[in-house]
Order: C-alpha cells, then structure tokens, then sequence
C-alpha cells in the first residue's frame, strides 16, 4: 500500500516543472487580468481626452496636410485604393515602452520616426510612450523632435505616461548581478507602467526583452514586439572571457580562476534566460545585420522563420544630404582627390592605421596635385581624447604627411558638408563597427566608400548596388593605400557612375523605407490584436 503510493508520488515527478510552469502562467494571467479590470477607468478617461482632442483639432483642419508631399508614394505600392493612402480606422493603443526618452540620440530618433509612421498610418490610434523622464512637455517635446529629426509627430495622440520606478533599470542600481538586475528591473518597471495603462500592443524600443516577455505572460491576447539595438549579451563577450591574447575588450581573459568560472556560468545561464525570453517576443526587429546575427544565435527562434528578425535600418538623414550636395558632372570637376574620415577621435577608430595608410598613398602618388587627408572628430573634454588627437597629430608629422592632412575638432554640420562636397573618399578605420553613419552620409554625398573589412560597413553598407560595386574593402594599410589609389586613377566616366550608384543605394537609409518597413511589422500586430 505504502510503496505503490510512494510509486505514484514519484510518477508525478516528472510533472513537476509543467506544473509549475503552469501555476506561473495561471497567477501571471490572474495579476494581468486585475491590472486591467483596476485600469480600465483611468484607460477610458484617457481615451476620451484624446477622443476630444482630435476633435477639436479635426474640426477646421486638415489633421494630415503633408499627405501631397510624398508620403502616399510609401503607402500606395501596399494597401492603396484609388491613389489615397488607406488610412485605417483601428483604434488601439500602442504602447512604446522607453524609460529614457528625452536622450535625443540614435534611439529617440527610430522611436520618433516609429510613431510618426504609426499615426499616419493608422490615425485613430492612441500612441503612449512609457517613460521616466517626468519633465517632458508635450508641445515643446513634438517641436523639439521637428527641429531635431525633423520629423512630425501628431501631437494630441500622442500620450505620455510617467514611470517612477526608473532607478529599477539603472546599471548603479547593482554593484554585481547587473545584467540579472536590470533585467528583473525591467519586469518591475513594466508592472509599474501596466498598473497605469495597459496598452493593446505593447512594443520595447530599447533593449528590455524581459520586460516585453512579461507583458506576454500577464496578457497573453496582447501583440508585442521589440526593436533591437544591441543585444543585451553577445556572443562575443562570451567568448571573450576565455580569450587569452587580451585582445577582445575589458572582460578579456576573465574566465579563469574560481570567480572567473562562476561569471562564466552566470552569463551562460543569463545568455540562455534572455534566448527563452527573447523567444516570447511576437516581432522582433533588429537595427542591423550585426544585430541580427548575435539575435538570431542567442534567441534561436524554434520555427526558421524568415520573418524572425527583420532588419529595419534607423533613418539616417540621407534625404537631406542629398537635397543639399549635387553629384553632378560639374561637381565632379570640384572635387579634390581628398580622402575624409568622420570619426570620434576615440582609439578604436584606429585613426593611425588611417594615417599610415595615407602616408602610403601619399607618397608613392604621382599625380601632379598631391592627394589630402580630412579627420573630422568630436572630442570629449576632459578626457583620454585630448591626449589621443595630440599623439595623432605626431604621428602625421613623423609620416610627414603633416602639410597633407588637416584635424577638425567638434565641427559644425555646414563645416561637414562643405568636406561631403568637396572630398573624393571616405574612410573608415575601426575595426568590427556596428554600423557607422558617417559611412552612410558620405555615400549620399556621392563619396566613394574605402572602408575596414569588417562589421556594419562590410555588411550593410559597402554592398554592390545592382550587381556593381560602389566602393571598396581593406583592412591592412597596403590595402587601405591601394584602394585609394585605385579609385584616384579611375577613369573619370566610371568614377562619376560610381558616385551614382553609392548616392542611389543608400536609398534602403531613408526616413521613407525605415516608415514603409516599420508600418509592415506594425501591420502584423494590428492584425493579430484585431483578431483577438
Ligand atoms: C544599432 O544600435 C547600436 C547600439 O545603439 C549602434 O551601435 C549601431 O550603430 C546601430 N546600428 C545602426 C545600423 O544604426
Ligand atoms: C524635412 O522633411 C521634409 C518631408 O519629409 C522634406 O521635404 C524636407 O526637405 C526636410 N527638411 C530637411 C531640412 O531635411
Ligand atoms: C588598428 O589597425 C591595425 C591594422 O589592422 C591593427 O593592428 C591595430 O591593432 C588597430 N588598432 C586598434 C586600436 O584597433
């Protein structure tokens, strides 16, 4: 009597894990469903504000007079009817959740641009931005991010709600177990921002996975998605820790001894958490190609989806680059054979491989006009910087390539472009860089890419357009000298076709294109919550 009964108690323990994966998903479920029923009072009122404003604003008013300039030719080659942008009526909420969002960096502008394209698209929506920056005013915010990105935000849609509970997400806020820390943050966070409005869609703009897997288990019917950045872990800090040669980065070679062997486990077991958390996720859009492959190892989606993924590259302002630099056969003649480098003057921008790859070309050039150097640079005061652009500045002398090349620090934007114009090169020197603007921005200006083999320039941004080169790859300062050579002694006529191409593909950089691929994801979510 007694062993069978033992016998059926040890049957069960197989069970266990489901078992309690289920309690999980059935308290999660439960504190979901009274965060909405306490919520649905404040949601309401929120929805009415917005219901009346758009009214007032609608009356009279064009609510989308830019619709003649150019955004129907986005829209049209998808769900046109007739010519006009089919403008949706669904009317949910989006919910953005970005705690820091008055930095005004990179990530503000994918955000910004994110919902610009989501209320042209689908005006009736409410588009709430979750974040902790409390002195945030909304009007002053909407022309803050015109005059900025230049971008149009409709401003009575457009909702603010304040988290107080930030310091849960800051780094300072765990001395060890940081990663853990901010993770589980995040969750608490997201709590915090669920218990003032739970929104219909709920999307995670800056890197907290957990925080969007939460939402799942507490709302299993709403639609999420995350624009990935940057991988919370990579693969190569991983790898890094058992690196011995020094070499990769400042946890290099921490993977030995008792402590080593423990941050090796926790970050293995920290790398598999965050894949099966990343697995929850039901868009997940990279910023890269870079980004992309680390997600694609880390999450290892389970079904080979070509969805899973998607690259959506931030919009760089390459429409503005190329109103402002003509890439013309008269502009052709304007041109100086000048090789120009944008960059921070920052060490792993490997400004001396540059130098001495110049050095190289400068002197075995033949040409009568002797080619010139352009470093352009911000420099962070007060730090390493300063000391790293006075070594620079050596280093070109004992080249002799001193009377060649020029610095420019901390150069305003009509400095840049008066160089976009009159330059022939681009370069770049850092090794493995995610991707590099400043790569982007000299391809609209009709500047010819000679760029490290390695990271975003190799993979996004140096590729043939249309079957043909725009530009090339190198990595020792040989190959850096011959590649520049190479494009001086092209033939004119092939240069200038070269200079087309470049221009022409960063078309896949716009404002426009990031809209479009944007609102082909969002169309996924729309689709899914409507059929909840
Ligand atoms: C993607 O985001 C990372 C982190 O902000 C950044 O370093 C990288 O340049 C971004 N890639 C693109 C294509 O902007
Ligand atoms: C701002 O955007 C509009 C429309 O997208 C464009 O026509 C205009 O040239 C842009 N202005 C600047 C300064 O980039
Ligand atoms: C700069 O590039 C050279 C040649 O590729 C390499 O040996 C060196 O380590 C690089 N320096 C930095 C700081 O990345």
């Amino acid at each position: 009597m007694a062993t069978s009964m033992l016998l059926a108690l040890l049957a069960t323990i197989p069970l266990v894990p489901i078992i309690s994966l289920w309690l999980v998903k059935v308290l999660t479920r439960a504190i979901g469903w009274s965060l909405e029923s306490q919520g649905r009072d404040r949601r309401a009122a929120i929805v009415a504000k917005i219901e009346k404003d758009r009214n007032a604003v609608a009356e009279g008013h064009n609510l989308f007079p830019d619709v003649e300039d150019g955004w129907e030719k986005i829209e049209s080659t998808g769900s046109a009817e007739n010519g006009q942008p089919l403008r949706d009526s669904w009317s949910g909420i989006v919910g953005f959740f970005h705690p820091f969002c008055n930095a005004g960096g990179g990530g503000e502008r994918v955000l910004w641009a994110a919902i610009a394209a989501t209320q042209r698209r689908w005006p009736n929506a409410i588009c709430a931005v979750y974040t902790g920056d409390h002195d945030i005013d909304r009007s002053v915010l909407v022309s803050t991010v015109k005059n900025r990105f230049n971008i149009t935000l409709q401003e009575h849609s457009l909702v603010f709600i304040y988290l107080s509970r930030r310091r849960f997400v800051l780094a300072s806020t765990y001395p060890s177990f940081t990663l853990l820390g901010q993770s589980l943050g995040s969750m608490f966070l997201a709590y915090e921002a669920f218990q003032l409005l739970v929104p219909d869609i709920f999307i995670d703009t800056m890197g907290y996975a957990f925080a969007v897997a939460f939402c799942k288990y507490l709302f299993p019917k709403i639609p999420t998605a995350a624009y990935v950045h940057y991988p919370t872990i990579s693969t190569d800090m991983l790898e890094s820790l058992d690196d011995t040669t020094g070499g990769k980065g400042m946890h290099s070679g921490a993977g030995t001894g008792l402590k080593g062997k423990g941050k090796k486990n926790y970050w293995r077991i920290f790398a598999r958490l965050y894949g099966w958390v990343g697995r929850q996720i039901d868009v997940v859009v990279c910023n890269s190609t870079w980004t992309q492959g680390h997600i694609m190892q880390l999450w290892k989606p389970k079904m080979e989806s070509s969805s899973f993924a998607t690259i959506i590259y931030p919009p760089c302002p390459v429409e503005e680059l190329q109103a402002k630099i003509k890439v013309t056969p008269e502009s052709e003649k304007a041109r100086d054979e000048c090789v120009l480098y944008i960059a921070q003057f920052r060490p792993e921008k490997n400004h001396s491989l540059i130098l001495r790859s110049f050095a190289k070309y400068y002197h075995n050039s033949r040409s009568k006009v002797k080619p010139k150097l352009v470093l352009i640079g911000s420099v962070r005061a007060n730090t390493p910087d300063e000391k790293h652009i006075y070594k620079l500045r050596l280093e070109a002398r004992e080249l002799k390539i001193n009377d060649a090349t020029t610095f420019i620090c901390d150069a305003p934007f009509l400095v840049i472009l008066e160089h976009l114009q009159k330059c022939s090169i681009i370069t770049n020197g850092m090794y493995s860089e995610h991707f590099g603007i400043g790569n982007v921005e000299g391809l609209a200006a009709g500047l010819i890419p000679v760029v490290h083999n390695s990271g975003g320039p190799k993979m996004d941004i140096v590729v043939p357009y249309e079957g043909e080169i725009i530009g090339y790859l190198a990595e020792t300062d040989q190959e850096f000298a011959e590649a520049f050579e190479k494009v001086a002694s092209l033939d004119a006529q092939k240069r200038y076709a070269m200079r087309l191409r470049g221009r022409a593909s960063t078309e896949r950089f716009t404002e426009a294109v990031f809209a479009k691929k944007w609102i082909e994801q969002m169309d996924k979510l729309v689709q899914m919550q409507s059929s909840r």
